[in-house]
Protein backbone atom coordinates (compact mmCIF):
# COMPACT_ATOMS: atom_id res chain seq x y z
CA UNK A 1 0.00 0.00 0.00
CA UNK A 2 1.46 3.69 -0.47
CA UNK A 3 1.85 5.09 2.85
CA UNK A 4 1.23 8.19 1.16
CA UNK A 5 -2.58 8.07 0.97
CA UNK A 6 -2.37 5.63 4.66
CA UNK A 7 -5.64 7.44 6.12
CA UNK A 8 -4.06 7.56 9.82
CA UNK A 9 -0.90 9.48 7.69
CA UNK A 10 -3.64 11.61 6.15
CA UNK A 11 -5.63 12.53 9.60
CA UNK A 12 -1.91 13.25 10.97
CA UNK A 13 -0.94 15.63 7.88
CA UNK A 14 -4.17 16.97 8.25
CA UNK A 15 -3.82 18.20 11.68
CA UNK A 16 -0.09 19.24 11.52
CA UNK A 17 0.12 20.35 7.96
CA UNK A 18 -2.15 23.15 8.71
CA UNK A 19 0.68 24.81 10.81
CA UNK A 20 4.17 22.52 9.64
CA UNK A 21 3.14 22.20 5.88
CA UNK A 22 3.97 18.53 6.35
CA UNK A 23 2.43 16.25 3.42
CA UNK A 24 0.83 12.36 4.11
CA UNK A 25 4.14 11.70 1.81
CA UNK A 26 6.75 13.70 4.09
CA UNK A 27 5.45 12.24 7.25
CA UNK A 28 5.78 8.75 5.65
CA UNK A 29 8.96 9.12 4.66
CA UNK A 30 10.83 9.72 7.85
CA UNK A 31 11.72 6.75 9.89
CA UNK A 32 12.79 8.44 13.52
CA UNK A 33 15.46 6.76 15.51
CA UNK A 34 14.49 5.32 18.73
CA UNK A 35 11.39 6.12 18.60
CA UNK A 36 7.49 4.15 18.32
CA UNK A 37 7.49 5.53 14.39
CA UNK A 38 3.82 4.28 14.25
CA UNK A 39 2.54 5.96 17.53
CA UNK A 40 4.52 8.67 16.72
CA UNK A 41 3.24 9.11 13.10
CA UNK A 42 -0.54 9.24 14.18
CA UNK A 43 0.22 11.97 16.49
CA UNK A 44 3.10 13.48 15.81
CA UNK A 45 5.01 15.48 18.56
CA UNK A 46 6.48 18.22 16.02
CA UNK A 47 9.26 21.63 17.94
CA UNK A 48 9.40 24.56 15.86
CA UNK A 49 10.87 26.74 18.15
CA UNK A 50 13.24 26.98 21.45
CA UNK A 51 14.34 29.92 23.76
CA UNK A 52 15.78 29.29 26.98
CA UNK A 53 13.46 26.89 29.38
CA UNK A 54 11.30 26.47 26.84
CA UNK A 55 10.10 24.94 23.38
CA UNK A 56 7.32 25.66 21.31
CA UNK A 57 5.47 22.81 19.47
CA UNK A 58 3.44 23.56 15.76
CA UNK A 59 0.67 24.90 17.72
CA UNK A 60 2.15 27.58 19.05
CA UNK A 61 2.41 26.00 22.98
CA UNK A 62 5.49 26.42 25.32
CA UNK A 63 6.61 23.59 26.54
CA UNK A 64 8.82 23.46 29.62
CA UNK A 65 12.44 21.65 28.96
CA UNK A 66 12.78 19.40 31.96
CA UNK A 67 15.80 17.13 29.62
CA UNK A 68 17.52 19.69 28.14
CA UNK A 69 16.53 18.76 25.19
CA UNK A 70 18.20 15.44 25.39
CA UNK A 71 20.85 15.84 28.37
CA UNK A 72 22.72 18.41 25.44
CA UNK A 73 21.25 22.17 25.76
CA UNK A 74 22.65 22.57 29.35
CA UNK A 75 23.01 26.38 28.83
CA UNK A 76 19.07 26.65 27.67
CA UNK A 77 18.16 27.22 24.32
CA UNK A 78 19.05 30.05 21.78
CA UNK A 79 21.85 31.29 23.34
CA UNK A 80 23.30 34.77 21.37
CA UNK A 81 26.76 33.72 21.78
CA UNK A 82 26.57 30.19 20.59
CA UNK A 83 24.87 31.11 17.41
CA UNK A 84 26.51 34.17 15.95
CA UNK A 85 29.27 31.94 16.96
CA UNK A 86 28.13 29.60 14.35
CA UNK A 87 27.15 31.75 11.63
CA UNK A 88 30.34 34.09 11.71
CA UNK A 89 32.05 30.33 10.72
CA UNK A 90 29.75 29.31 8.47
CA UNK A 91 30.37 32.51 6.29
CA UNK A 92 34.38 32.53 7.33
CA UNK A 93 35.02 29.04 6.61
CA UNK A 94 32.72 26.03 5.97
CA UNK A 95 34.54 23.19 6.41
CA UNK A 96 38.79 22.52 6.55
CA UNK A 97 40.15 18.94 6.46
CA UNK A 98 40.94 16.88 9.26
CA UNK A 99 43.42 14.67 8.11
CA UNK A 100 46.84 16.22 8.06
CA UNK A 101 45.49 19.54 8.02
CA UNK A 102 43.59 21.61 10.69
CA UNK A 103 42.11 25.08 11.38
CA UNK A 104 43.03 27.24 14.65
CA UNK A 105 39.52 26.61 16.14
CA UNK A 106 40.37 23.17 16.64
CA UNK A 107 42.99 23.82 18.61
CA UNK A 108 41.43 26.27 21.11
CA UNK A 109 38.44 24.23 21.43
CA UNK A 110 40.70 21.74 22.60
CA UNK A 111 42.83 23.34 25.40
CA UNK A 112 39.61 25.25 26.61
CA UNK A 113 38.50 21.87 27.30
CA UNK A 114 41.84 20.26 28.41
CA UNK A 115 41.33 23.24 31.32
CA UNK A 116 38.00 21.95 31.98
CA UNK A 117 39.26 18.60 32.52
CA UNK A 118 40.85 16.92 35.57
CA UNK A 119 45.14 18.20 35.69
CA UNK A 120 47.01 15.42 33.15
CA UNK A 121 44.06 15.51 30.95
CA UNK A 122 45.22 17.69 28.28
CA UNK A 123 44.94 16.18 25.41
CA UNK A 124 41.42 16.24 22.90
CA UNK A 125 40.76 14.24 20.31
CA UNK A 126 37.32 14.90 18.66
CA UNK A 127 34.26 13.10 17.24
CA UNK A 128 30.97 14.02 16.33
CA UNK A 129 28.70 12.68 18.56
CA UNK A 130 28.87 9.83 21.59
CA UNK A 131 28.80 7.09 20.50
CA UNK A 132 31.68 8.16 18.02
CA UNK A 133 34.21 8.95 21.26
CA UNK A 134 33.37 6.05 22.57
CA UNK A 135 34.18 4.11 19.97
CA UNK A 136 37.02 6.11 19.65
CA UNK A 137 38.24 5.79 23.10
CA UNK A 138 37.71 1.96 22.81
CA UNK A 139 40.45 1.86 20.07
CA UNK A 140 42.73 4.13 21.65
CA UNK A 141 42.81 1.85 24.76
CA UNK A 142 43.58 -0.90 22.71
CA UNK A 143 46.00 0.95 20.48
CA UNK A 144 47.36 2.52 23.73
CA UNK A 145 48.32 -1.38 24.89
CA UNK A 146 50.01 -2.87 21.72
CA UNK A 147 51.92 0.26 21.10
CA UNK A 148 53.41 -0.18 24.69
CA UNK A 149 53.99 -3.46 23.54
CA UNK A 150 51.39 -5.32 25.90
CA UNK A 151 49.01 -6.08 22.68
CA UNK A 152 47.48 -9.05 24.39
CA UNK A 153 45.41 -6.43 26.13
CA UNK A 154 42.37 -6.50 23.74
CA UNK A 155 39.67 -7.41 25.43
CA UNK A 156 37.13 -4.51 26.84
CA UNK A 157 34.75 -4.39 30.40
CA UNK A 158 31.81 -2.35 29.99
CA UNK A 159 28.85 -3.05 33.13
CA UNK A 160 25.37 -4.11 32.55
CA UNK A 161 22.93 -1.52 32.65
CA UNK A 162 25.17 0.41 30.58
CA UNK A 163 24.69 2.75 27.39
CA UNK A 164 27.53 3.92 25.74
CA UNK A 165 25.92 4.35 22.56
CA UNK A 166 24.64 2.40 19.43
CA UNK A 167 27.55 1.54 17.37
CA UNK A 168 28.99 -2.03 17.49
CA UNK A 169 31.78 -0.96 20.24
CA UNK A 170 29.19 0.87 22.22
CA UNK A 171 26.34 -1.48 22.17
CA UNK A 172 29.31 -4.44 23.30
CA UNK A 173 30.40 -2.70 25.75
CA UNK A 174 26.75 -1.56 27.31
CA UNK A 175 24.45 -3.29 29.11
CA UNK A 176 21.13 -2.48 27.33
CA UNK A 177 19.48 -5.53 26.78
CA UNK A 178 16.99 -3.73 23.82
CA UNK A 179 20.09 -2.55 21.92
CA UNK A 180 22.07 -5.67 22.11
CA UNK A 181 19.36 -8.52 21.82
CA UNK A 182 18.99 -6.99 18.17
CA UNK A 183 22.17 -7.12 16.76
CA UNK A 184 23.73 -10.06 17.04
CA UNK A 185 27.23 -11.07 18.30
CA UNK A 186 28.70 -7.38 17.69
CA UNK A 187 32.34 -6.87 19.02
CA UNK A 188 34.05 -10.29 20.01
CA UNK A 189 35.93 -10.60 23.75
CA UNK A 190 33.71 -8.26 25.91
CA UNK A 191 32.84 -8.63 29.14
CA UNK A 192 30.25 -6.89 31.74
CA UNK A 193 30.72 -6.06 35.35
CA UNK A 194 27.54 -6.22 37.45
CA UNK A 195 25.44 -3.02 37.53
CA UNK A 196 25.49 -1.28 41.07
CA UNK A 197 21.52 -0.50 41.33
CA UNK A 198 20.69 -1.93 44.60
CA UNK A 199 16.67 -1.32 45.43
CA UNK A 200 16.87 -3.72 48.45
CA UNK A 201 19.27 -1.57 50.35
CA UNK A 202 19.53 1.75 48.29
CA UNK A 203 15.93 3.15 47.25
CA UNK A 204 15.01 6.58 48.12
CA UNK A 205 18.65 7.79 48.57
CA UNK A 206 19.17 11.11 48.60
CA UNK A 207 22.56 11.77 45.97
CA UNK A 208 24.91 8.81 45.92
CA UNK A 209 23.66 5.56 47.82
CA UNK A 210 25.41 4.94 51.17
CA UNK A 211 25.53 0.77 49.94
CA UNK A 212 27.23 -0.73 47.04
CA UNK A 213 31.31 0.44 46.74
CA UNK A 214 32.20 -3.15 47.11
CA UNK A 215 30.30 -4.25 43.82
CA UNK A 216 33.20 -2.71 42.07
CA UNK A 217 35.30 -5.81 43.26
CA UNK A 218 33.12 -7.73 40.63
CA UNK A 219 36.34 -6.56 38.34
CA UNK A 220 38.68 -9.08 40.40
CA UNK A 221 36.03 -11.97 39.16
CA UNK A 222 36.91 -10.85 35.67
CA UNK A 223 40.82 -10.28 36.29
CA UNK A 224 40.56 -14.00 37.49
CA UNK A 225 38.73 -15.20 34.38
CA UNK A 226 40.22 -13.33 32.11
CA UNK A 227 43.68 -12.21 33.88
CA UNK A 228 44.74 -8.79 33.79
CA UNK A 229 47.32 -9.24 30.59
CA UNK A 230 44.40 -9.75 28.66
CA UNK A 231 42.15 -6.77 29.63
CA UNK A 232 42.43 -3.05 27.62
CA UNK A 233 40.16 -1.04 29.70
CA UNK A 234 36.89 -0.69 31.94
CA UNK A 235 34.40 1.83 30.69
CA UNK A 236 31.70 2.93 32.80
CA UNK A 237 29.28 6.18 33.23
CA UNK A 238 29.66 7.68 36.28
CA UNK A 239 25.82 8.17 36.76
CA UNK A 240 24.43 5.91 34.32
CA UNK A 241 21.35 7.62 32.44
CA UNK A 242 19.66 6.06 29.84
CA UNK A 243 18.95 3.03 31.71
CA UNK A 244 17.13 4.83 34.63
CA UNK A 245 19.60 7.15 36.63
CA UNK A 246 21.87 5.16 38.51
CA UNK A 247 23.45 7.08 40.94
CA UNK A 248 27.56 5.85 41.50
CA UNK A 249 27.57 4.09 45.51
CA UNK A 250 29.90 6.08 47.64
CA UNK A 251 33.17 4.85 47.12
CA UNK A 252 32.04 2.89 44.55
CA UNK A 253 34.10 5.01 41.38
CA UNK A 254 37.72 5.42 43.76
CA UNK A 255 37.33 1.48 43.88
CA UNK A 256 37.21 0.67 40.66
CA UNK A 257 40.03 3.20 39.99
CA UNK A 258 42.18 1.77 42.77
CA UNK A 259 41.22 -2.17 41.18
CA UNK A 260 41.97 -0.46 37.11
CA UNK A 261 45.49 1.23 38.49
CA UNK A 262 46.48 -2.11 40.64
CA UNK A 263 45.79 -3.99 37.26
CA UNK A 264 47.12 -1.93 34.58
CA UNK A 265 43.77 -1.34 33.04
CA UNK A 266 42.02 1.79 31.34
CA UNK A 267 39.40 3.40 33.29
CA UNK A 268 37.35 5.25 30.61
CA UNK A 269 34.17 7.32 32.13
CA UNK A 270 31.30 7.95 29.27
CA UNK A 271 30.63 11.57 30.42
CA UNK A 272 28.47 12.29 27.40
CA UNK A 273 25.58 13.43 29.93
CA UNK A 274 27.13 14.31 33.32
CA UNK A 275 30.42 16.18 30.89
CA UNK A 276 29.86 20.16 31.71
CA UNK A 277 28.19 20.81 34.73
CA UNK A 278 25.37 18.29 35.25
CA UNK A 279 26.73 17.13 38.05
CA UNK A 280 28.05 20.14 39.72
CA UNK A 281 31.53 20.60 38.27
CA UNK A 282 33.00 20.54 34.97
CA UNK A 283 33.09 16.31 34.75
CA UNK A 284 31.56 14.12 37.19
CA UNK A 285 35.34 12.63 37.22
CA UNK A 286 35.33 15.84 39.35
CA UNK A 287 32.62 15.82 41.71
CA UNK A 288 33.03 11.78 42.67
CA UNK A 289 36.93 13.08 42.94
CA UNK A 290 37.97 10.10 40.82
CA UNK A 291 40.41 10.84 38.39
CA UNK A 292 39.93 8.26 35.12
CA UNK A 293 42.40 7.92 31.87
CA UNK A 294 39.96 8.80 29.50
CA UNK A 295 37.16 10.75 29.39
CA UNK A 296 34.38 10.63 26.75
CA UNK A 297 32.02 13.41 26.20
CA UNK A 298 29.33 15.12 23.67
CA UNK A 299 26.00 16.72 24.18
CA UNK A 300 27.11 19.74 26.53
CA UNK A 301 30.28 20.47 24.48
CA UNK A 302 28.52 22.33 21.93
CA UNK A 303 25.03 22.64 23.98
CA UNK A 304 23.50 20.60 21.44
CA UNK A 305 23.68 22.92 19.07
CA UNK A 306 26.06 21.03 16.73
CA UNK A 307 26.65 17.30 16.30
CA UNK A 308 30.06 17.00 17.92
CA UNK A 309 31.97 14.27 20.68
CA UNK A 310 35.85 14.22 22.13
CA UNK A 311 37.82 12.18 24.04
CA UNK A 312 39.58 14.00 26.70
CA UNK A 313 42.73 11.55 27.90
CA UNK A 314 45.74 11.27 30.06
CA UNK A 315 48.80 13.07 28.42
CA UNK A 316 50.88 9.82 28.86
CA UNK A 317 48.53 8.14 26.80
CA UNK A 318 49.35 10.18 24.02
CA UNK A 319 52.73 10.39 24.71
CA UNK A 320 52.70 6.52 24.26
CA UNK A 321 51.93 7.31 20.64
CA UNK A 322 54.62 9.67 20.01
CA UNK A 323 57.00 7.02 18.81
CA UNK A 324 58.69 5.72 15.58
CA UNK A 325 59.11 7.65 12.49
CA UNK A 326 57.60 11.20 12.25
CA UNK A 327 55.78 10.71 8.95
CA UNK A 328 53.87 8.24 10.28
CA UNK A 329 50.69 8.61 11.28
CA UNK A 330 50.17 7.55 15.08
CA UNK A 331 46.94 6.77 15.81
CA UNK A 332 45.05 5.54 12.46
CA UNK A 333 41.41 7.21 13.72
CA UNK A 334 39.48 9.89 12.69
CA UNK A 335 36.62 11.17 10.86
CA UNK A 336 35.63 13.57 8.19
CA UNK A 337 33.46 15.89 10.49
CA UNK A 338 36.28 15.61 13.59
CA UNK A 339 37.00 19.18 14.78
CA UNK A 340 34.33 20.36 12.34
CA UNK A 341 34.45 24.19 12.36
CA UNK A 342 31.02 24.79 12.80
CA UNK A 343 30.95 22.12 15.70
CA UNK A 344 34.38 23.98 16.94
CA UNK A 345 32.84 27.50 17.18
CA UNK A 346 30.22 26.12 18.51
CA UNK A 347 32.00 24.50 21.48
CA UNK A 348 33.73 27.97 21.98
CA UNK A 349 30.74 29.70 22.11
CA UNK A 350 29.14 27.43 24.73
CA UNK A 351 32.19 27.10 26.93
CA UNK A 352 32.17 30.77 26.92
CA UNK A 353 28.47 31.25 27.41
CA UNK A 354 29.28 27.98 30.58
CA UNK A 355 32.15 30.34 31.89
CA UNK A 356 29.97 33.63 31.47
CA UNK A 357 26.98 32.60 33.45
CA UNK A 358 28.36 30.28 35.65
CA UNK A 359 26.55 27.22 34.77
CA UNK A 360 29.33 24.42 35.03
CA UNK A 361 28.83 24.64 39.15
CA UNK A 362 25.56 25.88 39.25
CA UNK A 363 23.71 21.98 39.45
CA UNK A 364 25.79 22.00 42.60
CA UNK A 365 24.34 25.28 43.99
CA UNK A 366 20.92 23.96 43.28
CA UNK A 367 21.15 20.27 44.23
CA UNK A 368 19.67 20.65 47.65
CA UNK A 369 16.59 22.35 46.05
CA UNK A 370 16.07 19.97 43.05
CA UNK A 371 16.45 16.95 45.75
CA UNK A 372 14.10 18.07 47.74
CA UNK A 373 11.32 18.99 45.22
CA UNK A 374 11.97 15.45 42.75
CA UNK A 375 12.03 13.31 46.27
CA UNK A 376 8.33 15.00 47.11
CA UNK A 377 6.97 12.71 45.00
CA UNK A 378 7.82 9.77 46.99
CA UNK A 379 4.30 8.29 48.01
CA UNK A 380 2.63 9.66 44.97
CA UNK A 381 0.93 6.85 42.79
CA UNK A 382 3.35 4.23 41.07
CA UNK A 383 6.49 5.66 42.64
CA UNK A 384 8.89 2.97 43.86
CA UNK A 385 11.80 5.03 43.88
CA UNK A 386 13.39 8.28 43.67
CA UNK A 387 17.21 8.96 42.74
CA UNK A 388 19.32 12.34 42.50
CA UNK A 389 22.37 13.89 41.91
CA UNK A 390 23.02 17.47 40.99
CA UNK A 391 20.55 18.17 38.86
CA UNK A 392 19.74 14.94 37.52
CA UNK A 393 16.89 13.28 38.56
CA UNK A 394 15.23 9.48 38.29
CA UNK A 395 11.94 8.80 39.36
CA UNK A 396 11.11 5.13 38.86
CA UNK A 397 7.25 3.72 38.27
CA UNK A 398 6.16 -0.04 39.15
CA UNK A 399 5.61 -1.44 35.32
CA UNK A 400 1.66 -1.84 34.63
CA UNK A 401 1.64 -5.56 34.75
CA UNK A 402 2.37 -7.36 31.41
CA UNK A 403 3.23 -3.82 29.80
CA UNK A 404 6.79 -2.66 30.79
CA UNK A 405 7.94 0.68 29.96
CA UNK A 406 4.31 1.42 29.15
CA UNK A 407 2.96 3.68 32.04
CA UNK A 408 6.28 5.63 32.18
CA UNK A 409 5.29 6.44 28.43
CA UNK A 410 1.91 7.43 29.54
CA UNK A 411 3.31 10.02 31.85
CA UNK A 412 5.59 11.14 29.41
CA UNK A 413 2.67 11.62 26.76
CA UNK A 414 0.80 13.47 29.80
CA UNK A 415 3.03 15.48 30.76
CA UNK A 416 3.50 16.54 26.74
CA UNK A 417 0.06 17.33 26.66
CA UNK A 418 0.43 19.76 29.90
CA UNK A 419 3.58 21.69 28.51
CA UNK A 420 6.17 20.06 29.98
CA UNK A 421 8.92 17.82 27.74
CA UNK A 422 10.21 14.63 30.09
CA UNK A 423 12.04 11.37 29.09
CA UNK A 424 11.27 8.21 30.19
CA UNK A 425 13.49 5.10 29.81
CA UNK A 426 11.68 1.69 30.62
CA UNK A 427 9.59 3.19 33.69
CA UNK A 428 11.96 5.25 34.85
CA UNK A 429 10.94 8.94 34.50
CA UNK A 430 14.57 11.22 34.02
CA UNK A 431 14.92 14.67 34.47
CA UNK A 432 17.82 16.90 33.76
CA UNK A 433 17.35 20.39 32.90
CA UNK A 434 18.79 22.95 31.39
CA UNK A 435 21.52 24.85 33.65
CA UNK A 436 19.83 27.98 33.78
CA UNK A 437 17.07 26.56 35.54
CA UNK A 438 15.19 28.47 38.25
CA UNK A 439 14.19 27.28 41.59
CA UNK A 440 10.38 28.33 40.61
CA UNK A 441 10.37 26.47 37.08
CA UNK A 442 11.52 23.38 39.32
CA UNK A 443 8.51 23.46 41.16
CA UNK A 444 6.98 23.93 38.41
CA UNK A 445 8.21 20.24 36.34
CA UNK A 446 7.44 18.64 39.89
CA UNK A 447 4.35 20.05 39.74
CA UNK A 448 3.24 18.95 36.28
CA UNK A 449 4.32 15.04 36.91
CA UNK A 450 2.91 14.97 39.74
CA UNK A 451 -0.79 15.65 38.22
CA UNK A 452 0.63 13.24 35.78
CA UNK A 453 1.36 10.85 38.15
CA UNK A 454 -2.57 10.93 39.78
CA UNK A 455 -4.13 10.80 35.90
CA UNK A 456 -2.16 8.03 34.84
CA UNK A 457 -3.40 4.37 35.34
C1 LIG B 1 26.60 7.74 28.41
C2 LIG B 1 26.32 7.88 26.95
N1 LIG B 1 27.24 7.49 26.06
C3 LIG B 1 27.05 7.61 24.75
C4 LIG B 1 25.89 8.15 24.25
C5 LIG B 1 25.68 8.26 22.79
O1 LIG B 1 25.72 9.56 22.36
P1 LIG B 1 25.18 9.94 20.92
O2 LIG B 1 23.70 9.72 20.93
O3 LIG B 1 25.60 11.37 20.74
O4 LIG B 1 25.86 9.04 19.93
C6 LIG B 1 24.90 8.59 25.14
C7 LIG B 1 23.65 9.18 24.66
O5 LIG B 1 22.74 9.47 25.38
C8 LIG B 1 25.12 8.43 26.53
O6 LIG B 1 24.19 8.80 27.42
Amino acid sequence: MNKAVDPALMQAAEAVGSTTGLTPAQLAAYWLPFTANRQFKKAPRLLTKAAGMYYEDYRGRQILDAVAGLWCVNAGHGRPRITQAIQAQAAEMDFAPPFQMAHPKAFELAERVAQLAPAGMGKVFFANSGSEAVESALKMALAYHRVRGEGTRTRLIGRERGYHGVNFGGISVGGMIGNRKTFGLAVAGVDHLGHTHDPKRNLFSIGQPAHGADRADDLERLVALHDASNIAAVIVEPVAGSTGVLIPPQGYLQRLRELCTKHGILLIFDEVITGFGRTGQPFAAQTFGVVPDMITCAKGLTNGAVPMGAVIVKDEIHDAFMTGPEHLIEFPHGYTYSGHPLACAAGLGTLETYAEDGLLTRAGELQDYFAQAVHSLRGEPHVIDVRNIGLVGGIELAPLPGAPAMRAFNVFLDCYEQGLLIRTTGDTIALSPPLIIERGQIDQIVDMLRGALRRVA
